[in-house]
């Protein structure tokens, strides 16, 4: 995966009068390159959900567009125009002479359940987004934000998508970058996963810590009932998951570990809930903000391979989501230097910022509390 890369300046194309024929041809070609890179994520957005990738993985040998999806146990033309897209766009190799198609093994790696980076899975952060498309052409005009509820899919995407990055590398590099957590929990500790979402992360704990006590607070109770669902499937009885919008939130040195997974910037007074996090830690505890890790000078997210995307999820949904509710509209790529100067501001002064290899996108940064 490439890397993020916000600690250096690039220069932007700098800003020239005239009319440069060579860069108006070259730039025509980009566009139908972006055309086509954002028509194949669609598609491959569809081969997770449909599970085509996993069939043809499985199937690991050639096979006709019939072989396919029998395999998948989907509809035959609708495969077969899938598998031209895939074809076309590179992803999936084509035999003319026998009309068999394979997915190759070195691109299934990045595009398949059960492997650590499933790239599929993020692929449908432009689907999810794009749903609340004419809300977004309307606020333009308007300004304004738009509901949760704009964006059916949001919080199964977003469970999905956390899943990879978060809760499976929990144990291994999350957890461990606070110190001592691990030994805490086991002991029996209080823990708040405020913008919980799902859950996922918090649920994982419990099951793992079953002599501490996990709450989760988030603003979308369909979010939560999908948590309490997997939660009560697996028995848990140290876990609560209720709603709660986290404006204003402070309960005073109550809690051990407080953690938010990707759920500072899209709130509505982001300031007010890293106040009040640092109020409702007791001394000594810990905080543990996960945010997106880029930066807050534009010229220095020039770098970052991902910033178009951020910025694209920012305005569809993480700026508009804070803003439909009269909040601060920070935007996905608030920064790491916007962040940690809000965490200071909210009364941490000593704060650690980590990178983690496995996942590029995020910062993590462990604050405690004096
Ligand atoms: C990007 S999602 C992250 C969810 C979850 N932490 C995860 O990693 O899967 C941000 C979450 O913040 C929640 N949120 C936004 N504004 C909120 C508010 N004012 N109070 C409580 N939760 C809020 C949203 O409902 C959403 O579930």
């Amino acid at each position: 995966m490439p890397d993020m890369q916000t600690s250096a300046t690039v220069a932007p194309s700098p800003i020239k009068g005239g009319f440069d024929e060579d860069r108006s041809a070259r730039f025509s070609e980009r566009v139908v390159d972006l055309f086509n890179g954002a028509a194949v994520t669609l598609m491959i957005a569809i081969g997770h959900r449909t599970g085509l990738f996993d069939a043809m993985a499985r199937l690991n040998a050639p096979a006709t567009s019939l072989g396919v999806a029998e395999v998948a146990g989907l509809d035959e033309r609708y495969v077969r125009e899938w598998l031209a897209t895939m074809v076309t766009g590179r992803i999936v190799d084509y035999d003319p002479a026998t009309a068999r198609y394979r997915l190759p093994p070195e691109h299934a790696a990045w595009l398949t359940r059960g492997n650590p980076v499933n790239m599929a899975v993020t692929a449908q952060l432009i689907p999810t987004v794009s749903m609340a498309q004419d809300a977004i052409v309307e606020r333009f005009r308007t300004g304004g934000g738009t509901r949760y509820s704009e964006y059916p899919c949001f919080h199964a995407y977003m469970a999905e998508d956390s899943g990879q990055t978060i809760v499976a590398a929990l144990f291994d590099h999350i957890l461990p970058l606070v110190p001592g957590l691990t030994e805490r929990l086991e002991r029996g500790i209080t823990v708040l996963d405020a913008g919980c979402g799902v859950g996922r992360a918090l649920i994982r704990m419990a099951g793992r810590f079953p002599d501490s006590r996990f709450v989760g607070h988030d603003l979308c109770e369909d979010a939560l009932e999908m948590g309490r669902g997997e939660a009560l499937a697996q028995g848990l009885t140290n876990v609560r998951l209720e709603a709660r919008d986290l404006t204003g939130f402070a309960e005073p040195e109550i809690y051990d570990f407080i953690t938010t997974f990707d759920a500072v910037h899209d709130q509505k007074d982001p300031a007010s809930l890293l106040r009040g996090i640092h109020a409702s830690l007791k001394p000594g505890g810990y905080y543990l903000m996960q945010d997106i890790g880029g930066s807050s000078v534009l010229e220095r997210n020039l770098q970052n391979p991902f910033a178009p995307l951020l910025y694209t999820a920012s305005c569809m949904h993480c700026m508009a989501a804070s803003l439909g509710q009269g909040g601060a509209g920070l935007g996905t790529m608030w920064g790491v230097e916007l962040a940690e100067s809000m965490l200071r501001e909210a009364g941490f002064d000593d704060i650690v910022m980590h990178r983690l290899e496995h996942d590029p996108l995020n910062a993590y940064f462990v604050c405690r509390k004096g």
